[in-house]
């Protein structure tokens, strides 16, 4: 599997990570195959957040990865916190007593990277600094990023934390591409011109900062109202698009909707929802494909998206 710098911190992770968020949807053998499928093909990058399965999955997964310290070794763990019931939290209390429930679920007694989830309003960047060096300090987590974050918010929190941000995690698909939108419509009166962000996929390009694109496969929001689109009637033109490529490029539609992300210079890390072990083969194929410029805009096009 290709691997990237994960922003500038050295380490290498593969270019496609697996999101762990519905590792708790499926039965313990599938859940098995899956895991060992995933390291059987080097995507051995697994994303959590301490909430995920409401607060199960960690558990989930170091139970079916059968999690020893030499497990431990071939992969990279991270995870995410600030999230609480009904409300976010970034206090040093809660940061780091999220992060040591991560460890014990996790078991392990580190993290690779931990990520703050959403952005809290209520956000003091001199305690996230103060429990990002105990967290550092103490050996529990080795890298630091956040999640959800505009420019703006990254900025503040760098102002008083020391340690580099190397990641956010952000929604992106070819059916939901306002970052990318924007940029193409500056200062335009079309609805693509919505900067939603604050310039966000520049902003991380300029500071190192490795794009995470949640949701790859989803149109509006997971959570409620979107859906997949590949196969959607919803997006027809989206699909025979798609079905074209996954033709000439001899994979499934699920390799060309990856390559899609891959394809952006910025080197984004897809990070997929999938817990089938065929579907993750589908989706490590996109990792050697490259779409010409021309194809990237048809897609992006056939998606509804418009150009100025
Ligand atoms: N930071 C954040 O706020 C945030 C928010 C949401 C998610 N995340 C992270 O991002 C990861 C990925 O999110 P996601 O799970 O929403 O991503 P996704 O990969 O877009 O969606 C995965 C879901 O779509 C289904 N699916 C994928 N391809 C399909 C296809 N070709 N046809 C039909 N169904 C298909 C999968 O089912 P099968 O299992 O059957 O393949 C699975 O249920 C999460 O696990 C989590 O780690 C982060």
């Amino acid at each position: 599997m290709r691997t990237i710098n994960l922003g500038n911190s050295g380490l290498q992770v593969p270019v496609i990570a697996i999101g762990c968020m519905r590792i708790n949807k499926v039965e313990r053998k599938e859940a098995e195959r899956f895991v060992k499928t995933a390291l059987e093909l080097g995507t051995n990058f697994f994303d959590h957040a301490d909430r995920y399965g409401g607060a199960t999955c960690e558990a989930i997964f170091a139970d079916v990865i059968g999690m020893t310290p030499a497990v431990r070794e071939k992969i990279i763990l991270q995870s995410k916190c600030g999230i609480q019931q009904g409300y976010f939290d970034f206090s040093k209390d809660h940061i780091l007593e999220a992060v040591d429930g991560s460890l014990k679920k996790l078991k392990t007694d580190y993290l690779d990277v931990l990520l703050l989830h959403r952005p809290d309003a209520l956000m003091e960047p001199e305690e996230v600094a103060v429990a990002f060096n105990e967290l550092q300090t103490k050996g529990k987590v080795r890298h630091f990023g956040v999640s959800n974050h505009n420019p703006t918010q990254i900025q503040l929190l760098r102002k008083l934390v020391k340690q580099p941000l190397v990641a956010n995690q952000l929604q992106l698909s070819i059916a939901n591409a306002t970052m990318i939108s924007a940029g193409l419509h500056v200062n335009m009166l079309e609805d693509g011109a919505v900067n939603r962000d604050c310039g966000v996929l520049d902003f991380c390009r300029l500071h190192d900062i490795t794009i995470q694109a949640w949701s790859p496969f989803q149109y509006g929001n997971p959570f409620g109202g979107g859906g997949v689109f590949l196969g959607s009637e919803k997006y027809p033109a989206l699909n025979a698009a798609i079905d074209e490529l996954a033709k000439k490029y001899e994979v499934t539609n699920t390799a060309i909707a990856l390559a899609w992300i891959l394809r952006h210079p910025a080197h984004i890390q897809p990070l997929t929802g999938t817990m089938n072990s065929d579907r993750l083969r589908d989706c490590v194929a996109a990792a050697d494909i490259v779409l010409t410029r021309e194809e990237w805009y048809g897609l992006y096009k056939a998606a509804g998206n418009t150009l100025p």
